[in-house]
């Protein structure tokens, strides 16, 4: 009996790259126990009511959205009467929501991004559409400090090419970037497109990850998203 309590023990306490860490600590316990599928749903929490990006009635691209917490977080913030979401992920989310809501399985890189276009969207409509585009996605980690920060880097300057092509003006922006690995220089493009540019590390970033977030407030009128870089 005694055996198997340590064995449950040490199987929640795994180690990842050099720092030995609770996988299921208190986020994680806490969103089991509040509904939601995933911990990461309290950084985002944590970032939207230091910075208000998400309100009542707006229309927001959830780009990495599985397993679904921030899908579940912003479904319910934006409502059903006018708000409306649209996620893609290469994984499939298992979980059901309203016919505000569309999700898609696919590649953020491959899509074409006329079919990110909300459910409520006409096929010959042309946006922009979206108040908000939040990006949490995440390479695949080789533990390869330097393959891992230009993957995510990869996957950040796409984000940040989708937010500014398919975001209205004034919208906002938040995406997951790892620390390191070019982020002064991503921060210094998004100042062309953001009237405000901040980084958030939010309490609920596990200690010793390199995970920060870049929040650009209120898009410029007429930036081209060609011409970022
Ligand atoms: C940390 S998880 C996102 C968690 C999510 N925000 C939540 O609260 O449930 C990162 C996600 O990014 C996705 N991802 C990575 N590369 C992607 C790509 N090229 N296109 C779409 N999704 C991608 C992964 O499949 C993974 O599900």
């Amino acid at each position: 009996m005694q055996k198997k309590k340590n064995n449950k023990k040490s199987a929640a306490f795994l180690n990842k790259g050099n720092s030995r860490y609770d996988r299921h600590d208190s986020y994680y316990r806490r969103a089991k126990k509040d509904g939601y599928v995933a911990r990461s749903i309290y950084k985002l929490e944590e970032i939207d009511d230091a910075l208000k990006l998400v309100k009542r009635g707006d229309c927001v691209l959830d780009l990495g959205c599985a397993p679904g917490s921030w899908l579940q977080y912003v479904v319910h913030k934006v409502g059903s009467d006018k708000g409306a979401v649209v996620g893609i992920d290469l994984l499939e989310v298992a979980l059901a929501f309203g016919k505000h809501v569309k999700i898609i399985q696919g590649d953020a890189f491959e899509i074409d991004p006329h079919e990110l276009r909300p459910s409520h969207a006409s096929e010959d409509a042309t946006g922009p559409y979206f108040d908000v585009v939040l990006s949490d996605m995440a390479p695949n980690t080789t533990g390869i400090k330097s393959v891992d920060q230009d993957r995510s880097l990869a996957l950040c300057e796409h984000a940040l090419y989708l937010a500014v092509k398919m975001l209205k003006p004034g919208g906002n922006f938040c995406v997951k970037i790892l620390e390191g690995g070019g982020i002064q220089n991503y921060v210094k493009i998004a100042r062309n497109a953001f009237d405000t540019v901040k980084i958030k590390r939010p309490k609920g970033t596990r200690v010793g990850s390199m995970e920060t977030y870049v929040v650009g407030l209120n898009l410029k009128p007429g930036i081209d998203p060609d011409t970022l870089w």
